[in-house]
């Protein structure tokens, strides 16, 4: 007669070192694929939002210089806030002027008596149109759009605009 083994009772197996270790791997593994799920989430609303921050940006750009009457022709007024010069020219149209140097960059001033943008660093100068009477600067001033809308100009400062001439084209009229 064949003899029995004794019955075992059912133990859960023990807790070996390798397998804390694989659960502490799954844990850390779980743990980037939520970082990289939040990521996208946040990219995804970021998207979401970014136009509406472009447009308050855009409202942000926009001077209005004031009243045309404000402005007499052959003149020019600094607006230090937006980093312009508005020239109103002797025919009462409008050019936004940078005040950047387009030769190294330095600010150029006007100079009401000799009737010149003349920068201070080499010597170039420009026009009230902003074009080059003397060199080395390469080019005009970089203009910005202006528009006149019920009697007010207006200067888009958030969009500069290289040049390299001057062109009737670029002048705003009320
Ligand atoms: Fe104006 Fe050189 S930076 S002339």
């Amino acid at each position: 007669m064949a003899r029995r083994r004794p019955a075992t009772p059912d133990v859960p197996a023990a807790k070996t070192p390798a397998s804390s270790g694989r659960r502490r791997l799954l844990g850390w593994l779980w743990g980037v694929l939520g970082a990289i799920v939040t990521f996208e989430a946040i990219w995804v609303v970021g998207s979401f939002l970014r136009p509406r921050q472009r447009s308050a940006e855009a409202d942000d750009a926009l001077v209005v210089a004031g009243p045309v009457e404000r402005f007499v022709p052959g003149t020019v007024t600094a607006f230090p806030g937006g980093r312009f010069y508005l020239a109103c020219l002797e025919d009462g149209g409008f050019l936004a002027l940078d005040r950047t140097c387009t030769h190294l960059g330095c600010t150029v001033p006007w100079n009401a008596e000799t009737g010149r943008f003349e920068c201070p660093c080499h010597a170039s100068s420009f026009d009230i149109g902003g074009s080059v009477l003397a060199a080395p600067a390469p080019r005009p001033l970089d203009i910005y759009p202006v528009r006149v809308e019920n009697g007010v100009v207006k200067v888009d400062t958030g969009r500069r605009i290289r040049r390299a001439t001057f062109d009737p084209a670029q002048v705003a009229r009320a």
